[in-house]
């Protein structure tokens, strides 16, 4: 079996960018890595990925929300995650079930219980071996979220981008709630340099699983 790595926190603490580097640094070591993003990954994934990210004047209801995220995570899971944990594959993941219970859960206020249920069913029990919280007050993620918004010419800000800031903020508490629930998440401080950051994700995944 590969190693399953997952990366969460909110918008604009550098998952991707973390993420990104951490690929590149283990293919230099010969490994053989896999990163794929959630809600996305598969040909399904992407075609709902663009059904979530965009506002349309009826908006969703939350449980649609939470369906169309899980419909995703099922896909994902099945197609691509777990053929390549087969193959021994390290599989980094923008992105995971953590985020569901965060933005749905703590964010929106839908029952944590539940949502942990159908986050089961939609991976079939798979668990992260480790998972990269990398963590940011929400007022430096959503300012450099927006400067990566306004780079990308046309950009449209997202739903959640749109969302106020004491949404964030519950998000930010809920995704630090289940760091403490959990030995398999450990948080990096996102406030300091990228390199900074990335040393320490890399010394974490050595001490963690010898990558
Ligand atoms: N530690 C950091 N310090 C300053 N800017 C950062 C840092 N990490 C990421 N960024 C920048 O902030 C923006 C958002 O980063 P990104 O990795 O896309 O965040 P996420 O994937 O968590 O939303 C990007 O423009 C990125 O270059
Ligand atoms: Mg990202």
């Amino acid at each position: 079996m590969g190693f399953f790595i997952t990366f969460e926190g909110i918008e604009g603490c550098g998952k991707s960018t973390q993420l990104s580097l951490l690929k590149t640094r283990l293919e230099k070591g010969g490994r053989a890595v896999l990163g794929v993003r959630e809600p996305g990954g598969t040909l399904l994934g992407e075609q709902v990925r663009s059904v979530l990210l965009n506002t349309t004047e009826e908006g969703i209801d939350p449980w649609a929300e939470l369906f169309l995220y899980e419909a995703c995570r099922a896909q994902l899971v099945a197609k691509v995650i777990r053929p390549a944990l087969i193959e021994g594959k390290v599989v980094l993941c923008d992105r995971f079930y953590d985020s569901t219970l965060a933005y749905q859960g703590f964010g929106r206020g839908l029952d944590r219980e539940k949502i942990a249920g159908l986050n089961t069913l939609a991976t079939g029990g798979l668990v992260p071996d480790l998972t990269i919280l990398v963590d940011c007050a929400e007022d430096v993620g959503l300012k450099r979220a927006w400067s990566r918004i306004n780079a990308a010419s046309g950009a449209k800000e997202d739903r959640f981008e749109k969302e106020d800031a004491a949404f964030h903020s519950r998000v930010r508490e809920g995704f630090l709630e289940i760091a403490r629930g959990a030995s398999r998440v450990r948080v990096v401080d996102g406030s300091r340099e990228i390199s900074t950051v990335h040393r320490e994700i890399c010394d974490i995944i050595k001490g963690v699983a010898g990558l």
